[in-house]
Order: C-alpha cells, then sequence, then structure tokens
C-alpha cells in the first residue's frame, strides 16, 4: 500500500491501517494488529520517506467537529485528529471563531497539528489548544491538558520517542467568539489595506494569498513546506553576525534568544532555485525543498545535506530539518 506523502514520494507500506473512532482504534490495539515497527501519520505533509517502511502505517480517520462549551466570550471545540486542518480553519472562520485564521492552508491533519505545534504569522496553534486526547499503544486512553503537552517552537511531548506509541485521537481548541486578529506578521497589514474592513474571512484569503505567493502547492509541486527550522542564537552570535551582514532579518524572542530565518541564510548560500538532481530549493522560498519529479527521499536528504554543509560553512550556523525523516 503507498504511503500518502506530500513530497510526492514513491513509497509503500508493508501494512496500511485506518481507523474512524476511538473504540475501532482499541479494537485493532486489543486485535494484536499494531505490531512493531510502526508509526502513526497524520496527512504525510511533514514526513520524508528514506525507503519504503516494513512495519505497520497507522492513520486516523476520525472525523467531527463538536461544540463543547460556549458563552458570550468563548467556544470549545473537541475535533476529530483525522480532520483536515483547513477544513476545521475554514469551519471556524465561518462560525465567526476567531483564533485559527492565520493558520489558514497549512497542510495536515488536526491531529497532526498537535504533535508538530503548527504555526504561521504570530499564530501557533497551542495558542488555541485546550487539551489533547489520546490512546496509547496498550489501549490506554489518557488526556493531556495543554499545559502538559511541553508545547515551544514546532515541538511537544508528543515528538519525543517514548511517545511514539502515544496517538492523538482529538484536539480540543479554545477560540474566540470576540473580535481578535493577530496581523504584525511581515505583509499582512499591508495586505489588509486593500480592503476597507478587516473581516475574519477577508483575512483568512489575505493569509492564502500571501501563503500561496510563497509556498508551492504539493499537489503540482512535491515538498512538505518549510523543511528547516528557523535557527535560534545568542546575542553574541546575533551581534557579531549582523556585524557582518546589516541586511539579515531576525526576530527577538527575548534578551538572549534570536531567531534568524533560515529562508534568507539559504538564499545568501546562492541555494535558491538551484537543482541537484530532481531536488531542488523552491525558487519563491527557500526554506522549502521540492520534488521536481521522480525525486526518492535520498535525493532530497543529499540535498539537505549540502545545504546544511553550505550554511555552517558562511555563518558558522547549524540548521536542522523541521520535516521528520522516516
Ligand atoms: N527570506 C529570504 N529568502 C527566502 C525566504 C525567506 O530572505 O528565500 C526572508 C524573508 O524575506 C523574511 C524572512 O526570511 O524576512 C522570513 O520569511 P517568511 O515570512 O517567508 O517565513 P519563514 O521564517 O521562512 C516561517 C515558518 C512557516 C510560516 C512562515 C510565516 C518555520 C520553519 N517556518 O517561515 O511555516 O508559514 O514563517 O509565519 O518556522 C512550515 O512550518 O512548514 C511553514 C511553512
Amino acid at each position: 500500500m503507498k504511503i500518502p506523502n506530500t513530497f510526492g514520494l514513491d513509497v509503500e507500506a508493508a501494512v496500511f491501517l485506518e481507523y474512524d473512532s476511538v473504540e475501532e482504534l482499541e479494537r485493532l490495539i486489543a486485535a494484536g494488529y499494531i505490531t512493531s515497527p510502526y508509526l502513526h501519520i497524520g496527512g504525510g505533509s511533514n514526513l520524508l520517506f528514506t525507503d519504503d517502511y516494513k512495519g505497520v502505517i497507522l492513520h486516523s480517520r476520525i472525523e467531527g467537529i463538536e461544540v463543547l462549551t460556549e458563552d458570550d466570550e468563548n467556544v470549545t471545540v473537541r475535533v476529530g485528529a483525522g480532520v483536515v486542518w483547513d477544513d476545521f480553519v475554514a469551519y471556524c472562520v465561518e462560525h465567526k471563531w476567531y483564533g485559527a485564521e492565520n493558520l489558514s492552508l497549512i497542510p495536515g491533519e488536526v491531529g497532526a497539528s498537535a504533535v508538530q505545534n503548527i504555526g504561521a504569522y504570530g499564530v501557533e496553534v497551542k495558542d488555541l489548544i485546550s487539551s489533547v486526547e489520546t490512546v496509547n499503544s496498550q489501549g490506554v486512553r489518557h488526556v493531556y491538558s495543554v499545559d502538559e503537552c511541553g508545547y515551544a517552537y514546532r515541538d511537544s511531548i508528543f515528538k519525543r520517542p517514548e511517545m511514539k506509541q502515544v496517538f492523538v485521537t482529538h484536539v480540543c481548541f479554545r477560540l474566540s467568539k470576540q473580535k481578535r486578529y493577530t496581523l504584525d506578521y511581515g505583509a499582512i497589514r499591508q495586505e489588509l489595506e486593500k480592503y476597507p474592513v478587516v473581516e475574519l474571512g477577508i483575512l483568512r484569503q489575505v493569509i492564502i494569498r500571501i501563503r500561496e505567493s510563497k509556498l508551492p502547492d504539493p499537489k503540482v509541486l512535491g515538498n512538505a513546506g518549510s523543511f528547516f527550522m528557523n535557527p535560534v542564537v545568542s546575542r553574541e552570535v546575533f551581534e557579531a553576525l549582523q556585524g557582518q551582514y546589516p541586511q539579515m532579518p531576525f526576530y527577538e524572542l527575548d534578551t538572549d534568544k534570536i531567531k534568524i530565518p533560515a529562508g534568507w541564510l539559504i538564499e545568501q548560500c546562492g541555494w535558491k532555485g538551484k537543482s541537484m538532481g530532481a531536488a531542488a530549493v523552491h525558487d519563491k522560498q527557500a526554506l522549502v525543498l521540492v520534488n521536481r519529479g521522480g525525486a526518492t527521499g535520498a535525493d532530497i536528504v543529499a540535498l539537505s545535506d549540502a545545504i546544511r554543509a553550505s550554511v555552517l560553512e558562511k555563518f558558522g550556523i547549524e540548521i536542522h530539518p523541521e520535516v521528520n525523516f522516516i
């Protein structure tokens, strides 16, 4: 069975199991179907398979968006892990629930959003999550409150190796029913000036347009969004670099932590738009690696290694993949 993945890699799983309820997952576990090695995937939008998978691939098809509590200020909703992330964002925008709109068009599914702590345009999904419901490989259910999830930039406890046996079944989100926008990232305000009013649906369209202008549609050109994480350096390292490259963009996280866009570092190394075989660096956003057709996981790994070596040599900074290598 082919493994769905947005890089468009031709990879097979020995066994591919899907389930559409918590009870069905529990039955699969009790019947001994989930044998090692196994891997639970979401939409396959953040995975790089370097080979066929010789074990069990699991995928949730748990659907449903259910309102748990609601008052004039907020609404709490429980969403199945298999719901397509952007369908959920569209649902929130239609219902005038504020908070998720900046995360429009991020590929993948709701379960994986909570594992990866997806983020864009000044919002991370951890800002919206209230709890994460799980079942482990022994069939034990557990609900993690948001504070127990260890959220950080593109990170959570669910990414730890020992948590590989914990499967997310539902995610609960708290959204605002009162107007609340996050508009301070990049070109959002500038784009919104083209409209007479700021409105939830308009903001979603603006975000979609900004994303589409930089990030390739995986159905057209295989990719996994940002391939690398943005490195965080100390102020000392940052100031030395800034002396050399005054035009370098940056975001201050706190007094001694400065995030530098890896896309800028990669572009400065001359990689933007360059290919190595069928693997290439996207010509509109150097943080994105693409499959120009027929690339293997190994081709993409080779390109990634070459880019990391260039960035280390030129800037003395190590960049790390955001995409998970399998
Ligand atoms: N830049 C360049 N050259 C490039 C790309 C970027 O100079 O080729 C510069 C831009 O000019 C800008 C800065 O780098 O000054 C930041 O670029 P951008 O706003 O495109 O964001 P990013 O840091 O490259 C991050 C996330 C994206 C998210 C955007 C918007 C990570 C790893 N990536 O990218 O997330 O959509 O910000 O918030 O944090 C993803 O995780 O898959 C993803 C797409």
